[in-house]
């Protein structure tokens, strides 16, 4: 499971997750597994960057990002927890970066707009990779 919970541990930290966040977000995830269909090795490439453009990815993306209020549920993403949710971690000329190219990225659907937002978002901090570990 760790790999999962640490997938998105680079948006969700700012200040260090608390052990109960941890919990919640290992809770999501393994719904999101469960109602995405995804498989293990495809969550394993997503952890690692590799970034697949595939109906399971695209739906664990956006099932998280919904469980944590990134995006809404008539999919629109929700800027302004999204911007407070960025890590600490990030310089702040990478979290303007991913403000202005990434934010306002819409796919076609729900599932299309968290892939397109989560791909950006880790194109820009390929050196942040891993962070995901911590
Ligand atoms: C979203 O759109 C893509 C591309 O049109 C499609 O393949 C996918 O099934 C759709 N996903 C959902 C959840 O509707």
């Amino acid at each position: 499971m760790k790999s999962i919970i640490v997938l998105f541990a680079l948006i969700v930290i700012s200040a260090g997750l608390t052990a109960k966040e941890e919990e919640k977000i290992k809770e999501f995830a393994k719904e999101c597994r469960t109602s995405s269909g995804i498989e293990r090795e495809k969550l394993e490439k997503l952890r690692n960057g590799d970034i697949e453009d595939d109906p399971k990815v695209k739906d664990f993306i956006s099932c998280l990002f919904k469980k944590l209020s990134l995006q809404k549920s008539d999919g629109n993403i929700d800027q302004d927890i999204f911007k407070s949710k960025l890590s600490s971690k990030l310089t702040e000329a990478e979290k303007e970066t991913i403000i202005n190219d990434c934010i306002n990225l819409k796919g076609s659907n729900d599932s299309e707009t968290a892939f397109l937002l989560y791909k950006c978002y880790r194109s820009k901090t390929p050196s942040h990779n891993a962070d995901l570990l911590v």
